[in-house]
């Protein structure tokens, strides 16, 4: 089986490049089909998901194809499939783009209810409700969410919970519907603002992403385009997490720092040192961090998705601190596992009480999900002695070569054994 082998208590020091945002890949892939000609979409991550996505693109018909390392060249010619096969989605949970991309260009598709990491309930309603106020017929048969309409008109939506994926399901959808949309109480987060500015470029009409109200003027057709995504803020978090529980100096490049604010501005509050210099952020460990306390929220709240690496930093952080993760009601299945390597951490429903220890001891232990899978390295990396860490596959998902990565800043970090291959990367 493969693993992550680590011999932790290093500090790290030097300089990583941090890639494309996966979720705004896995937006932007889905959405390079609704343009008639060739997209070129740049900076994109070699990782699972979008290797998954390619398989996806591919085996509706579509073209995809690496042109040079993290340029993956689209095209909608050949489309000629609105149905996706549950083997391929049950993979990801942004295969549920395909919906508001194959409505907006055929008016009908048939997708099964996604996969993807399982951190709690993932339900959908907010995407159907747009795509229903939009005019089209949804129903769930067996699994597979099917939607279908005449004509898509433009309405006013809003959403009743602030959903990333719904906001950017119904901007997809409503690219080609008649007249205008306008979404209300709609998420704010990077790449929302990133997967509207590539449709503009593909001569669609969307305005205010990154506010709470969005709106998108309906264009008869939509064109293939040149886009280079934004930096993995989630990637850069991990690394400079890792960076300043290690007591080392990490100079993390290629990331735009305002996105990291609320990650930053947490590290900075438990004593470490951050430098923001134009497109890449110092940190500096400043010997044992302080506890403090965190609170997911949507953009600009500090990010899920970060809350786990983070409460790795916790776990050996001088006092108590409390993490509040109101977001997903299962992201705290790392916890069990940073038990094992001596953290002590109290789950009480949503809230996890966590009382710093001077150091972690090395343990086997499983990811169980990509982002607890990220904390278990980065856990791994600060604690004393040899960590295995296993179930790679979900790492590898959102991470490109996690292991070379660290081993660049100077981490004692092995991959053993070969996780299953995927054919499209
Ligand atoms: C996206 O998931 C990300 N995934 C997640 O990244 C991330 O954790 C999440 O946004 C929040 O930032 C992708 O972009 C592919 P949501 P998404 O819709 O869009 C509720 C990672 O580690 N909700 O913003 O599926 C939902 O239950 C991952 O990279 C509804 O109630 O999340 C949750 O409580 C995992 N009804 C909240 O809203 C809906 O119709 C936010 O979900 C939709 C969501």
């Amino acid at each position: 089986m493969a693993k992550l082998v680590i011999q932790g208590g290093k500090p790290l020091r030097g300089r990583v490049r941090i890639g494309g945002r996966k979720n705004a890949a896995v937006a932007v892939i889905p959405a390079a089909l609704l343009g008639d000609g060739v997209s070129t979409l740049e900076n994109i991550p070699s990782i699972r998901d979008v290797a998954t996505y390619i398989e996806i693109v591919r085996a509706m018909g579509a073209r995809a194809e690496w042109a040079a390392p993290h340029i993956l060249r689209i095209s909608a010619n050949g489309l000629d499939s609105v149905a996706v096969t549950y083997d391929l989605v049950k993979r990801m949970r942004a295969s549920y783009y395909l919906l508001g991309v194959l409505l907006a260009k055929f008016g009908r598709a048939e997708v099964p209810l996604p996969g993807g990491c399982d951190i709690g309930q993932r339900p959908i309603d907010q995407h159907l409700k747009g795509f229903r106020a939009l005019g089209a017929d949804v129903a769930i048969e067996h699994g597979v969410v099917k939607v279908e309409a005449r004509r898509l008109v433009g309405t006013s939506i809003y959403l009743d919970t602030v959903s990333v994926g719904a906001t950017i399901n119904i901007m997809l959808a409503a690219t080609r519907a008649e007249g205008v949309t306008v979404i209300e109480n709609a998420a704010k987060e990077s790449h929302i603002v990133d997967v509207a500015n590539c449709l503009n470029a593909m001569g669609a009409r969307v305005a205010g992403a990154g506010t709470d109200v969005i709106k998108i003027k309906g264009v008869p057709r939509l064109e293939g385009a040149v886009h280079a995504i934004i930096p993995d803020e989630i990637e850069a978090a991990t690394f400079m997490i890792a960076a300043a529980g290690s007591h080392g100096e990490v100079l993390v490049d290629n990331v735009i720092p305002k996105h990291l604010e609320p990650v930053s501005a947490k590290l900075r509050e438990m004593g470490a040192d951050i430098e923001e210099n134009g497109e890449s952020i110092l940190v500096r460990g400043n010997g044992r961090l302080q506890a403090c306390n965190v609170k997911t929220l949507p953009y600009p709240g500090f990010p899920t998705d970060a809350q786990q690496p983070m409460t790795v930093l916790m776990a050996v952080a001088q006092g108590t601190s409390m993490v509040t993760e109101t977001i997903w009601d299962g992201r705290f299945k790392h916890v069990d596992e940073l038990k094992r390597m001596g953290a002590n951490i109290r789950v009480e429903g949503r809230t996890a009480v966590i009382e710093g220890v001077e150091r972690l001891s090395g343990a086997p232990v499983q990811a169980t999900d990509l982002r607890a899978g990220a904390a278990l390295v980065v856990a791994g990396l600060l604690a004393e002695g040899r960590t295995e860490v296993s179930g790679l596959a979900h790492i590898d998902r959102g991470y490109e070569g996690i292991d070379e990565k660290f081993r660049g800043i100077g981490a004692d970090i092995q991959r053993v054994g070969v996780v299953e291959p995927c054919a499209a990367i």
